[in-house]
């Protein structure tokens, strides 16, 4: 189906309802949808310091890769925004410790360190360069950048979903895991769920299927929420169900988020993801990973990205109800990696990118990250 950016946008904006992330210009204020709360309240959490913003990323206030990046970056506006800085000396310095305690938020989702990386390099060539002579004239500038990154994730977001419309049929069921929707991005439309709201905004029929995701429930709270209320079918599994529900047919193509995806094509996210990828593998199904280029972090290598392991509290029990002895031993790491060999490709807002990945990642995310 031929459709141009402008045209989907004309289709898709309208459809768009929630708003995880906003920023409210008249007071300096950052307004984010507590996600803890979904889906049975929808409560909004005011923020106005970079400490602050920290901690709503490190408490899952806000949480999804693309959605912590846009947070972070509005985090830096805050800095200096409500900030102590009076020169633009003190400004550059209040701006990296503000970097520095986001960056300590969450240790895997690439998009954060991005983020926090091109608002500093923005105020400091701002800076440099004499077009900013005060305080208040860096605040706007940095206001700027970060609508300016909010924009880019909306834009890349309709694109990956034109690239993935190629991999949806009519009838399809897509399997996915935890949440990456537009709650995990901020923008209503996803990464993951991208080209199924594509499809579903062009009349294909899709239906999705979401996997529990334990222990902090983002495919039951957050990934059933969101597609109902778009009107688009989705049934809920346990994340035990998800080799029998493939090896039933029941599974078109399996398409995950990512937190991070290095440049030989290894990819970081929501732990399970792993396990889908091997029996997608086994079972002749495509496994694809949709994400930005913010995701891709072209230097480290697989020992060198630190998988986040939470509270053992999150495992012993389930909305705080107690499902275990309260001392048992528990492991909870809540992103794993899934090796390119599982990876049949990734789909981007710079186009579909196919093994090798060695090769073709640079080629096509290259320069810019
Ligand atoms: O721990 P979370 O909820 O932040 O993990 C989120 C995921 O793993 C998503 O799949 C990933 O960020 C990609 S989302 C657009």
């Amino acid at each position: 189906m031929k459709i141009s950016i402008e045209e989907l946008k004309q289709i898709i904006r309208p459809k768009l309802k929630m708003k995880p992330i906003i920023w409210r210009d008249e007071d300096n204020t950052l307004l984010l949808l507590d996600q803890r709360k979904l889906p049975f309240e929808e409560v909004y959490v005011e923020i106005r310091d970079p400490d602050s913003t920290a901690n709503a990323i490190r408490e899952m206030i806000v949480r999804g890769a693309p959605a912590i990046g846009i947070t972070a970056a509005y985090g830096m506006v805050l800095a200096v925004a409500h900030g102590r800085a009076s020169t633009l000396d003190e400004a550059i310095k209040e701006l990296g410790r503000a970097r520095d305690v986001l960056n300590r938020a969450r240790p895997t989702a690439q998009n954060l360190f991005w983020a926090t990386n091109r608002m500093l390099l923005r105020a400091e060539k701002a800076v440099h360069d004499g077009e900013v002579r005060s305080v208040k004239e860096l605040v706007e500038v940095l206001k700027v950048e970060a609508n300016r990154i909010f924009d880019e994730e909306f834009e890349a977001e309709l694109k990956m979903g034109l690239y993935g419309l190629e991999k949806i049929n009519d009838g399809d069921t897509i399997l996915t895991q935890c949440n990456a929707g537009g709650l995990a991005t901020g923008t209503g439309i996803g990464t993951a769920t991208a080209p199924v709201r594509v499809a579903h905004a062009l009349g294909i029929r899709v239906s999705v299927i979401a996997p529990e995701t334990r222990p902090w429930l983002q495919g039951a709270r957050l990934t059933v929420y969101e597609l109902m209320a778009d009107g688009i079918p989705v049934t809920l599994i346990t994340d035990t169900a998800v080799g029998y529900v493939m090896y039933k047919g029941m599974v078109s193509s399996v398409m995950v988020g990512a937190d991070r995806i290095l440049r030989d094509g290894h990819v970081f996210n929501k732990i399970g993801t792993f396990k889908e990828a091997v029996i997608a593998h086994e079972l002749g199904i495509p496994f694809y990973a949709v994400a930005p280029s913010s995701t891709f972090d072209l230097r480290s290598s697989v020992d060198d990205v630190k998988i986040e392991e939470r509270d053992p509290d999150e495992v012993r029990k389930i909305r705080g109800v107690p499902i275990t002895l309260d001392n048992v031993r528990v492991f909870n790491p809540v992103f794993d990696v899934t090796p390119p060999k599982y990876v049949t490709a990734l789909i981007t807002e710079k186009g579909i990118i196919y093994p090798p990945f060695e090769k073709n990642v640079p080629r096509i995310i290259g320069g810019d990250i």
